[in-house]
């Protein structure tokens, strides 16, 4: 039986941290569903479609799917047939929300096992937050982010002249 995982997130935008645990997991699942948040209370650099596009532009692994999702994550888990949720982990900070997050979904859906995976030392210190202030003021993005997602913030913020 083929295995599937799910990756949710806000992936605004994709960082070459999210593209590094994407391909760790498909170290063990055949199919990976990368779920993009579409949270209407929140206004976002990238649209859903923009966000959605930039990793399919970034991420070209057939057994890779990019999909929004509104809602609950345990609902779009089982409406693609994912048994696994996968959380990066890069530093304590992120301990106790995705602690929460893993108990919560477990006590919404007890057949979906989050899976918490460790990052490459080199991305651990990547985030789409700070990814965003950098561009904004135009610091240097490269080796933070996939090429399509470096030009589409070029676009969002034209160097100056
Ligand atoms: O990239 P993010 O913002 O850390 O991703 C968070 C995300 C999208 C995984 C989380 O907010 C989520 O699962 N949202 C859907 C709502 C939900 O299912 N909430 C209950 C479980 S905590």
């Amino acid at each position: 039986m083929k295995r599937t995982a799910i990756y949710a997130g806000s992936f605004d935008p994709l960082t070459n941290g999210h593209a590094d645990l994407i391909h760790r997991s498909l170290g063990f699942v055949d199919r990976l569903v990368v779920g993009v948040l579409n949270n209407l209370a929140k206004q976002p650099l990238f649209t859903v479609e923009e966000r959605q596009d930039l990793i399919r532009e970034s991420i070209t692994d057939p057994r890779v799917e990019v999909r929004m999702f509104r809602g609950l994550l345990v609902d779009v888990a089982r409406e693609v047939g994912a048994t696994l949720v996968i959380r990066g982990l890069r530093v304590v900070a992120d301990f106790d929300y995705e602690m929460s997050m893993a108990l919560m979904n477990r006590h919404l859906d007890a057949g979906l096992e989050t899976v918490f995976m460790v990052p490459s030392l080199e991305t651990t210190y990547i985030s789409s937050s700070l990814v965003r202030q950098v561009a904004q003021f135009h610091g240097r993005i490269d080796g933070l982010v996939p090429p399509p997602v470096a030009a589409a913030l070029m676009r969002k913020y034209p160097p100056r002249r």
